[in-house]
């Protein structure tokens, strides 16, 4: 079991990763204390696969609240009947919520958790890539609404995260590598060594191997919990995690969530790059660098089919990120050397999406 800590003082936490790490669970409530009922919020489908598998590790099960599998689930209308659910099953101050599942439902069930009595405790136990290297770390919680993702949230820490490899196994390809594009994200901004660890070993990340499996999770969940250990409300550094997330976004509501999350960032940091290298701020040999690492994973560089360069813009406009109207993104000039550029143009968004189209 490797453990790494977010370093929030008191709303510090462990993130327990590897093989059996739900054994975790019972010590881990034990510590937090006061613990008398636990609501899990889980994905239908992960809860069908492993909620047996779960449930002994958890000893003060009280109810389980399910929810359709899906980015669509993830919505005020869900998390009202969660807390229903909350309401029903009469959870008290010291009690918890368990969100089991990918960072849909890490990202409700914290936000139910944020919202019922005015913030009790969770702990999440993400089944994702996606989630055990991005969403379940870091206390961003909340749904999405009709103007766009993520828009509706709160901060509210976890008190603690358990990444069970175990989990994983059952994961469709196509979402485990999804979520590999996060993993790329945190090593582009934060550490080139990773980078490097990245396209030496593909094959192993690809074939599951668990040492790399579990080596990828606890790099990237280093990672991540320094940058929000340094920043936890994103007045600065902590920005830095939106890197191919201004297009992605934009990518990701125009395809209808067709794409999952991981893939519309991949094409987000493919069209971002191409802002940055256009500006002269990053080499075309490190843009090239990702695409190749991106097309090695299996991950998308193009889009299947163009998207209006007008509704991009429009999109990108709305990102919360903004201030002033004008569009942000992040940009890397070299491994773990990024910055904020806070005037990106429409001519430069129409060039970075032809990056996506053209051959
Ligand atoms: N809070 C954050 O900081 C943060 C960071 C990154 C992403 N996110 C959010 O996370 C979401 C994407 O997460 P995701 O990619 O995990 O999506 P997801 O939760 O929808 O899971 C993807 C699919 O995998 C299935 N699944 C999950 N675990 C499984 C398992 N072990 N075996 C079989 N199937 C399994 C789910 O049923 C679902 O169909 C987005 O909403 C994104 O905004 C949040
Ligand atoms: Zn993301």
């Amino acid at each position: 079991v490797k453990t790494v800590t977010v370093e929030l003082g008191p709303r510090g936490y462990p993130i327990h990763i590897g093989a059996e790490t739900r054994s975790q669970l019972p010590p881990l409530l034990d510590r937090l204390g006061g613990v008398r009922k636990v609501a899990v919020i889980a994905d239908a489908r992960v809860a069908d696969l492993h909620l047996d598998t779960l449930e002994p590790c958890i000893p003060n099960l009280t109810a389980v609240l399910h929810f359709e599998p899906g980015e669509a689930s993830k919505s005020l209308a869900t998390v009202a009947s969660f807390l229903d659910g909350l309401a029903e099953a009469r959870l008290e101050r010291s009690d918890l919520v368990l969100t089991f599942g990918g960072g849909v439902a890490g990202d409700m069930g914290g936000f139910a958790a944020a919202c019922w009595l005015r913030g009790i405790r969770y702990v999440q136990v993400p089944t994702t890539i996606e989630a055990g290297v991005d969403a379940s770390v870091g206390g961003k919680t909340g749904v999405n609404h009709a103007a766009g993702k993520n828009l509706i949230g709160a901060f509210h820490q976890p008190s603690g995260v358990v990444i069970d490899i175990d989990f994983l196994e059952t994961l469709d390809q196509r979402d485990f590598i999804a979520g590999l594009a996060e993993s790329v994200k945190h090593a582009a901004i934060r550490d080139g060594a990773f980078f490097d660890w990245h396209e030496q070993h593909v094959k192993a990340i690809l074939g599951r191997k668990p040492d790399s499996v579990a080596e990828l999770l606890a790099r990237n969940c280093a990672i991540k919990a320094a940058v929000v250990a340094a920043d936890e409300r994103e007045a600065g550094l902590r920005a830095i995690l939106n890197y191919g997330h201004t297009i992605g976004h934009a990518i990701e509501r125009l395809t209808d969530y067709q794409l999952r999350h991981g893939e519309a960032v991949a094409l987000g940091i493919v069209a971002e790059n191409a802002i940055a290298v256009g500006r002269g701020l990053m080499s075309a040999a490190d843009a090239a660098r990702v695409r190749e690492l991106f097309t090695a994973l299996g991950l998308p560089v193009m889009l299947a089919e163009p998207l209006d360069p007008e509704a991009v813009i429009d999109r990108c406009r709305l990102d919360k990120k903004n201030r002033g109207g004008e569009i942000n993104c992040v940009v890397v000039r070299q491994w773990g050397a990024t910055e904020r550029l806070d005037d990106v143009t429409a001519e430069e968004i129409r060039t970075a999406l032809s990056a996506l189209s053209a051959n």
